[in-house]
């Protein structure tokens, strides 16, 4: 029988743990745990997130504090801003919130962002680390990926996983992190020749490329692992990279979408708020 990963429920256990940790810290500590988040320009997919976002983070105690500035602003105005966020006492992780303009270089964003602040853990820092192996703060997508693939109980040592994706926040870390747990790890992209013999191998496929459908049943391994991250809007509604219901027929587990990895995704931001929240009121390392 196929395991429908339910991303909805995992995202509310993830959340009821964050919330009833912040209830005990906050009745000792006399602070409000809060993200801050940086906006450039109006991008309504970003709205849409931000607001689930933002009801997550109200659900378990944690405040939102938006940062908004026009598409054609300076990237240095943005930058003074960061750095505002960085040194305030009531700020304690900040979110940069993507897609921004092209004028503005994302890197330099990050170059300034505070690790310590780094609610994404995708600046320089705490990526860094994680290829050490001296994981901390971990990007939210992979972090989302690994606690549903711990919630299947998945065995990753010696496991093949393919991962379709090589961005920054989503395939490059999430290769490192299963790379850090001994699976072997093949990362393809739009230049990979014949993605199906790459697939077709996985025991654990994990696709994130915002492309309807690109996966089938002739992908799959019989009694593999899928994990669809892409989201795309079609005509249809939300729908992810793999074609859900022939594929479901012949795997092991699979994640839906909508409904899988997106929720818990929004849950292990707030996990890592809880980090550094913690970090910050003396409560952890
Ligand atoms: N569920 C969630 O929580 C969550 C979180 C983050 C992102 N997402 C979704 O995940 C998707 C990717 O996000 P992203 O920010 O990583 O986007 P991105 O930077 O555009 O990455 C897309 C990746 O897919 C590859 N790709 C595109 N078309 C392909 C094809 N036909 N065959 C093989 N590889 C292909 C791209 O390769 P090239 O770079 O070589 O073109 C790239 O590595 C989007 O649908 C996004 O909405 C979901």
């Amino acid at each position: 029988m196929v395991h429908i990963i339910d991303g909805k429920k995992l995202a509310g256990e993830i959340k009821e743990r964050i919330s009833s940790e912040l209830k005990e810290l906050t009745s000792r500590c006399d602070s409000i745990p809060t993200i801050g988040t940086i906006i450039i320009g109006n991008n309504r997919e970003s709205e849409l997130f931000l607001r689930l976002r933002e009801r997550a983070s109200s659900e378990v105690g944690i405040k939102s504090e938006h940062y908004r500035f026009f598409e054609d602003v300076e990237e240095r105005e943005v930058i003074e801003v960061i750095e505002e966020l960085n040194s305030s006492e009531e700020i304690h992780g900040i979110i940069i919130q993507q897609p921004i303009p092209e004028h503005i270089s994302l890197h330099r964003l990050l170059s300034r962002l505070s690790p310590d602040k780094d609610v994404e853990g995708i600046t320089p820092r705490n990526l860094g680390r994680l290829m050490i192996g001296e994981e901390d703060i971990i990007p939210c997508t992979p972090l989302a990926v690994l606690r549903i693939l711990e919630h299947a109980n998945v065995q990753l040592k010696g496991a093949n996983a393919v991962i379709v994706n090589h961005s920054p926040i989503v395939g490059k870390p999430l290769a490192i992190l299963l790379l850090n747990r001994n699976a072997t790890v093949s990362v393809c992209h739009v230049f990979t020749r014949n993605l199906k013999e790459y697939t077709r191998k996985a025991d654990i496929l994990i696709t994130a490329t915002g492309v309807p459908r690109l996966i089938g049943r002739e992908h799959i391994k019989e009694g593999s692992v899928v994990i669809d991250v892409g989201i795309s809007k079609t005509e249809k509604g939300i729908c992810g990279d793999v074609a859900f219901d022939e594929v479901k027929e012949i795997v092991s587990a699979i994640t839906p979408v909508p409904g899988g990895v997106g929720p818990v995704t929004i849950a292990s931001a707030l996990e890592n708020l809880l980090k550094l929240y913690k970090r910050k009121v003396g409560e952890e390392k």
